[in-house]
């Protein structure tokens, strides 16, 4: 079933220095047409791309890991089994960051197929490094926006699981448009999940938790795992480490909200 919703996330990637650089025009546009004024139709995206520097092991990891490990977008269908190798449950990560969680869990669950999805490049070499140190067969890396990745590469009805750790919380409030967890993308994130399948979000922003609850509580094929009369979070799972965005949260003394929804039955 194709999703209508199409991702206001214009185009696939931002440069890292300019981020008002010429959009390509939208596939669905009129090829005849002028070109969108790259201005007027900056896109929203749930990230900036920051400069940074890639360390040397991290830049080992790329040359050396990268074509093994890394999976290029491509805008179809990408046949998982096929890069895995095997048919298990896939669970596809948003945003790892420098991908320590992330190569905790696929360790602790070989079980599980992940493709984790980051834009930033030093953590994309930091994962990689650890794939390497860790013989992780069950990781996979797309370098590229998880929300044109989620659209264009992944099968709906198709993910055992999901996770947003940490989300950029964009805490001003004329920013709060790029939060990722909003009800069109989280109506579409529902269509990825085969019934049955997990979202598992967690913040540690606490308007941004609200806006979590908010949202997932109110897309009609999701459900709450939480337990009845509860708050609607949830203690953090075991699955989850503390990851490194949350180590720092916790410094400064913020609190840790947990979710986890299942897609319900069709
Ligand atoms: C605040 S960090 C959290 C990182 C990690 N999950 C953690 O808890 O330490 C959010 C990460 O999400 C990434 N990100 C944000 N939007 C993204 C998108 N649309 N596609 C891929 N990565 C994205 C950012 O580059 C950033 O590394």
């Amino acid at each position: 079933m194709a999703s209508a919703w199409a991702p206001p996330f214009r185009p696939a990637m931002a440069l890292p220095s300019d981020p008002v650089s010429p959009l390509p025009v939208p596939a669905s546009a009129d090829p005849g047409a002028p070109e969108p004024n790259a201005l007027r139709h900056r896109p929203v995206r749930s990230f900036v791309l920051r400069a940074g520097r890639m360390g040397s092991g991290q830049q080992r990891a790329m040359a050396e890991l990268g074509p093994r490990f890394l999976v290029p977008y491509a805008p179809g269908p990408a046949d998982w089994s096929a890069v895995f190798g095997r048919d298990a449950p896939r669970v596809l990560e948003i945003g790892f960051g420098m991908g320590q969680a992330t190569a905790q869990i696929a360790a602790a669950r070989p079980e599980l197929d992940f493709i984790g999805v980051e834009v930033h490049e030093p953590g994309v070499g930091s994962l990689l490094k650890m794939i390497g140190e860790g013989g992780l067969g069950n990781v996979r890396i797309v370098q590229h926006d998880a929300v044109e990745v989620l659209r264009d590469m992944v099968a709906p009805g198709s993910l055992a699981g999901l996770h947003i750790y940490f989300p950029d919380p964009w805490h001003k409030k004329r920013h709060h448009k790029r939060r990722l967890i909003q009800p069109d993308f989280v109506a579409f994130l529902a269509t990825r999940l085969a019934p049955g399948g997990w979202l598992h979000c967690a913040t540690d922003w606490q308007d941004y938790a609200v806006q979590m609850l908010e949202v997932l509580g109110g897309c009609p094929a999701l459900e709450n795992t939480a337990a009845p009369g509860s708050d609607g979070y949830v203690p953090r799972p075991e699955m989850r480490p503390l990851t490194r965005f949350e180590a720092r949260g916790l410094r400064l003394g913020h609190g840790v909200w947990d979710l986890v929804f299942r897609r319900k039955a069709d």
